[in-house]
């Protein structure tokens, strides 16, 4: 196991959807390698349970209830790490969900849901972290799209559109940061083994899409080894944009 911390350890990393999948598996993954991990999501007792292993493992972590889609507990997530550990490093814009189904059925609900997790909660944590990112002159924003971020298929265009805003919305963070010596990198996963296709409520989109999942999808360690090979970086190097999939994987 690579097991190499430079660059990382004593970095205090915030997760957004840190309860399971990505967020819990780059939680873990950078926990080890040193980093002080500060994890929010709505099921607070998923986080506050690794947060608890983590500490019991001799690392450092803080767990807090969040929804991505309030600011206001966006920003208490970014302020709380603050307050416990003096500075934030790295803002991982994480949360995500993909219930996806073609336009024609009309799930509104679900086209809201998506809008307001995956492009207006990044938004919020952006809003959160910056100031203090500003303020220390440094910082790192990692934030999650997609293939789907650069494919768009059937029963997919929402989730793509707002995996294409993420994108979109860091291209233009990049830009605008440089005065501050901020880094910027989207991630762009292909199938990875998670709750993801949980989040599918049309129950023949979610089979059809399970069974992707379960011939294609790897194992939630690559994302966390890209976010780790990210941060890792000497401060002078910023890697903008990694897309991974499955070896096997075409679309
Ligand atoms: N797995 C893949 O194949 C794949 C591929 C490309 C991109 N991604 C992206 O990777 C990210 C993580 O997804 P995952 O694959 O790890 O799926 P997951 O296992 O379902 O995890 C999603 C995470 O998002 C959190 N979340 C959802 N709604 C939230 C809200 N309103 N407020 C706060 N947290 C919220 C969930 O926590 P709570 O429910 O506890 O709040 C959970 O921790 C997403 O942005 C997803 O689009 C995944």
């Amino acid at each position: 196991m690579n097991t190499d911390t430079t660059n990382i350890a004593g970095k205090v990393v915030v997760i957004t959807g840190a309860s399971s999948g990505l967020g819990e598996a780059a939680a873990r993954y950078l926990s080890e390698r040193g980093a002080i991990v500060v994890l929010g999501a709505r099921r607070v007792e998923r986080i506050e349970a690794l947060a608890a292993e983590i500490t019991g493992n001799g690392g450092q972590a803080l767990a807090l209830a969040t929804d991505v889609t309030d600011a206001a507990q966006v920003q208490a997530l970014v302020d709380a790490a603050v307050e416990r550990f003096g500075r934030i490093d790295v803002m991982l814009n994480n949360a995500g969900l993909m219930p996806h189904s073609p336009l024609e059925r009309r799930k509104i609900a679900d086209w809201d849901r998506t809008i307001d997790v995956n492009i207006k909660g990044v938004l919020y944590g952006i809003a959160a972290a910056l100031p203090y990112m500003q303020k220390q002159s440094g910082g790192h924003f990692i934030n999650v799209s997609s293939v789907a971020g650069h494919k768009v298929g059937p029963a997919g265009a929402v989730y793509s559109a707002t995996k294409t805003a993420v994108r979109v919305i860091s291209e233009g963070l990049r830009q605008e940061v440089k005065p501050w010596n901020i880094r910027t990198t989207i991630i762009s996963p292909g199938a990875v083994a998670t709750e993801l296709p949980q989040s599918i409520t049309e129950p023949d989109v979610a089979q059809g899409i399970g069974q992707f999942y379960e011939e294609y999808a790897i194992p939630a360690d690559a994302f966390a080894r890209a976010v780790a090979f990210a941060i890792s970086q000497p401060e002078d190097v910023d890697i903008d944009e990694i897309l991974f999939r499955p070896t096997r994987q075409e679309l």
